[in-house]
């Protein structure tokens, strides 16, 4: 994070200075509304967040506690209703959208439960589509999506199809989708909701090394304490708020060999 650390943000010809003397986030008494009137909805109802660059998080929390919603303001898809984020002291809650968008591009890689890659498209073209959307030539575009499907431990698999593997494989590909950018921050929303005990123990041995090895911060929901126990740290939200921040001293999780994928077929 260094070298990027007085770093600006250009769109619509509005520069955005970052400030190295801040956490990497910062919220600030963050709300969230959903809908008006009768029907409207404090998702989130002040939250007070620092995440320092490096960390690995775990969110924890009830259903409708507000974990998505924390993700999505944090993972600048969506705004708070008032008060303030801070990315690298950049205020995200005063940039434009597209503003937001080069900073998502730039800075941030998303993880899903479901995966959400391009069916009857290799793990190869789904991981290089970002570099597509970046501007990247073919040649890069092919170097950096290799690399990263190594990392993953699918060196072999580049032109499987997500209906040739399996969950755990398709959710490695996603990853390195998410990391082909090498982004300062993954964000995953319960990256092992659909997988099995053992994928899911694998797929937490990936993302503890993405952090470890790489320096990648980490932000991870999860309804399951032992995946939560790989993290470093644990935010536990109760109905919009944040009612619990704790220290995990001994994170789960040892060093991740690219050992899964095994042989193609
Ligand atoms: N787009 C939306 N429009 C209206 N209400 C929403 C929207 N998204 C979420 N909500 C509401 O906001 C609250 C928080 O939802 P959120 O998805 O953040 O919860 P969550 O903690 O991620 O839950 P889960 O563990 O079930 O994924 C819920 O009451 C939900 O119904
Ligand atoms: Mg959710």
């Amino acid at each position: 994070m260094d070298s990027r650390a007085a770093d600006t943000i250009e769109a619509n010809g509005v520069r955005v200075e970052s400030d190295a003397n801040l956490p990497l986030i910062r919220l600030r008494g963050v709300t969230k509304k959903y809908g008006t009137g009768q029907v409207a909805l404090m998702a989130l109802k002040g939250v007070d967040l620092d995440i320092q660059a490096g960390e690995f998080v775990a969110i924890m929390g009830p259903s409708g506690s507000g974990k998505s919603t924390a993700m999505n303001v944090l993972g600048c898809l969506d705004t708070p209703t008032s008060g303030e984020y801070l990315f690298h002291g950049m205020h995200v809650e005063n940039l434009s959208r597209d503003q937001r968008a080069k900073l998502r591009r730039r800075y941030l890689g998303f993880v899903f439960q479901g995966f959400n890659l391009l069916a009857r498209t290799s793990a190869q073209e789904n991981v290089e589509l970002p570099l597509l959307y970046r501007g990247e030539s073919a040649a890069d575009r092919h170097r950096m999506a290799a690399k990263a499907l190594a990392s993953v431990g699918l060196t072999g698999w580049e032109h499987h199809t997500p209906a040739e593997l399996s969950g755990g494989q398709q959710q490695r590909v996603a990853i390195a989708r998410a990391i082909v950018t090498e982004p300062a921050v993954l964000l995953a929303d319960e990256p092992t909701g659909n997988l099995d005990t053992q994928r899911s123990h694998e797929i937490m041995e990936l993302l503890s090394s993405l952090n470890r090895d790489h320096g990648i911060t980490v932000l991870m929901v999860t309804h399951e304490l032992d995946m939560a126990q790989y993290a470093r740290r644990i935010v536990h939200f109760v109905d919009g708020m944040l009612d619990r921040d704790e220290i995990n001293a001994q994170p789960a999780g040892l060093a991740y060999v690219a050992k899964e994928g095994g042989a193609p077929c």
